[in-house]
């Protein structure tokens, strides 16, 4: 593949999006983007190489966490989420559908105590059903298409154990009109979706990035009521 300029890069990922939502497949794409960039970081538009900083601030504002608690992280990407959360004492498995980035993953923490696996988040493993006292979700949600959303929402909430924390990294939107994606931010009436599945909101931040200030982000900390609702 040509080397992709940031501009060009976005124009490549909104094809390969469309084609892959042409044919049905939102999450078949990922691994054409990761495959082809063929190790370069550069060639992943949300790759940064480092933890996202708001799921920093958060552990850094945080007590320590029991060790030998369970972290999962959804969608781990290049694996620099599930690495700090490792670091932080959590026994951690980090999940992506790309199987050419977990083992871009596996690469790059060669000593990791991550367990780095393939799997799909609309058919999450059984046994990962409220197995997790902590779960990471950071812009996959807003990575997949309106039509899929009930579904992959209730897959994040049903892996968050009882009691459980789920933190959620996510463009948001004013309006429940559909929006043009990739990235489809979520509405407000897709975030109520996890109080349904019985989780509460602990914190909320409204934040957003220097170079996309119109462009409003939200970190919002649930925990999941012990008693199954
Ligand atoms: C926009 S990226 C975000 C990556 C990372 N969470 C971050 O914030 O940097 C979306 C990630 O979700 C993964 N993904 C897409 N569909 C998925 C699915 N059905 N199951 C698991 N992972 C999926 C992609 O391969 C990609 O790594």
């Amino acid at each position: 593949m040509l080397e992709q300029q940031p501009e060009n890069l976005q124009l490549y990922v909104n094809w390969l999006a469309i084609e892959a939502l042409q044919k049905s497949e939102p999450s078949a794409w990922f691994e054409v983007l990761y495959a082809k960039a063929l190790g370069d970081a550069a060639q992943i538009p949300w790759a940064k190489l480092a933890p996202h900083p708001y799921l920093q601030d958060w552990l850094t504002n945080h007590e320590a966490f029991t060790s030998q608690q369970k972290a999962l992280v959804i969608g781990c990407g290049l694996g620099d989420d599930a690495e700090i959360l490792a670091h932080q004492g959590f026994e951690v498995t980090a999940f992506d559908i790309s199987p050419t980035a977990i083992a871009w993953c596996q690469q790059r923490f060669p000593d990791s105590s991550v367990k780095y696996v393939v799997a799909d988040l609309l058919a999450i493993p059984l046994q990962w059903h409220q197995a997790f006292d902590f779960v990471f979700e950071c812009r996959n949600i807003q990575a997949l298409p309106l039509n899929v959303r009930s579904s992959v929402i209730s897959s994040v909430a049903s892996v968050v154990a009882l009691g459980g924390t789920l933190l959620l990294i996510t463009h948001i939107r004013e309006t429940e009109f559909e929006p043009n994606g990739p990235p489809w931010p979520l509405s407000n009436s897709e975030l109520e979706q996890f109080e349904s599945l019985g989780l509460y909101q602990v914190g909320k931040l409204v934040f957003s990035e220097s170079k996309q200030i119109d462009v409003k982000q939200v970190r919002i900390e649930y925990q999941k009521y012990i008693i199954s609702k």
